[in-house]
């Protein structure tokens, strides 16, 4: 008996040491100095977050509003990542375009989920991508206010804190919980995607809608969220919960399946075979618009 109870424990051992040697040799260089943005840019939210009342919002479009502390946190990122890049190049929410020709290009949101921000709920994250050469290959999803870090680098897998994460082995989606964003700003795709919402709640066993795309893509890397899908984001709200998902061992995609994504924003992912499954159900809900139109130039 004695034997049987040191081989479990050394077998626990073992395990936990793995993860924390993975943990030490995924840290790539270009994802330390991500982190460090990012934990930045969470010290900012959350000293902000004390006080949200006293905040200056303005509202750049109806319904989008931006806060002086997602223009810190982004300062904050963008500086930290000068000091030791000053060749890179930038894609940032607030501060728009610099030098995307560079071979490297950081992809920025520095607060996503600021309505929730505004209002208290503890939603809300950093999101850092960094894309080489058209191809992302660091990831960055930091939620300050739980302190919860999401990394990635491409080919080294998944990382929640120390710990490996993976996408979850849910067979069908309709034991399948599954993220999702509602159209508040253009109502453009509103019928469709109540289309959509209509047949996701009929075929699922839950449909949440927190209000962070980054972190609900993470979520589904962690195998928290079993799928997400939301239409027309921005490069800086899924540029690094995509890569988690894919390092996690999930599939990302166009409504169609296809690659357009990262340009259109229409964006599903989830488990493998959740992934095939959701891609049924939104498929007679298809406008034109929402096909990988970008996919059919090229190939055309
Ligand atoms: C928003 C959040 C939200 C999503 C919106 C995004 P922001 O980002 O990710 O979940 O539904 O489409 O724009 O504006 O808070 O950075
Ligand atoms: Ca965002
Ligand atoms: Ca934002």
């Amino acid at each position: 008996m004695p034997h049987i109870v040191l081989r479990l424990s050394l077998t626990t051992l073992t395990s936990e040491v793995d993860d924390g040697q993975q943990w030490k040799i995924h840290m790539h260089p270009m994802l330390t100095n991500a982190v460090k943005a990012a934990r930045r840019a969470g010290t900012i939210i959350n000293r902000a977050s004390q006080d949200v009342g006293s905040i200056k919002v303005h509202s750049k479009n109806y319904n989008d509003f931006v806060s002086e502390v997602d223009h810190a946190a982004e300062r904050a990122i963008i500086e930290t990542l000068q000091e030791v890049y000053p060749d890179h190049g930038f894609i940032g929410e607030e501060s728009g375009n610099d030098r995307t020709d560079a071979e490297h290009v950081w992809i920025i949101d520095p607060l996503d989920g600021t309505t929730n921000f505004l209002h208290g709920f503890e939603q809300y994250s950093v999101s850092i991508a960094l894309m080489s050469r058209g191809q992302l290959e660091q990831a960055v999803v930091y939620d300050p206010s739980r302190n919860d870090l999401f990394t990635a680098t491409r080919g080294r897998g998944a990382f929640l804190n120390d710990k490996r994460i993976r996408v979850s082995n849910r067979a069908k989606l309709q034991s399948a919980m599954i993220g999702t964003g509602f159209p508040f700003r253009d109502f453009k795709h509103l019928d469709t995607y109540l289309g959509m919402f209509k047949d996701m709640i009929k075929n699922t066993a839950g449909l949440r809608r927190p209000g962070s795309a980054a972190l609900d893509l993470a979520y589904v890397a962690a195998g928290w969220f079993d799928g997400f899908w939301e239409i027309g984001l921005s490069k800086w709200d899924i540029a690094a919960g995509a890569l988690l998902v894919q390092e996690a061992g999930g599939i990302v995609g166009d409504f169609e399946g296809n690659e357009t994504w990262i340009d259109t924003g229409n964006i599903v992912a989830g488990n493998p075979k959740v992934f095939a499954q959701m891609l049924q159900v939104l498929a007679p809900h298809l406008t034109d618009d929402l096909k990988s139109k970008y996919q059919a130039v090229i190939t055309e």
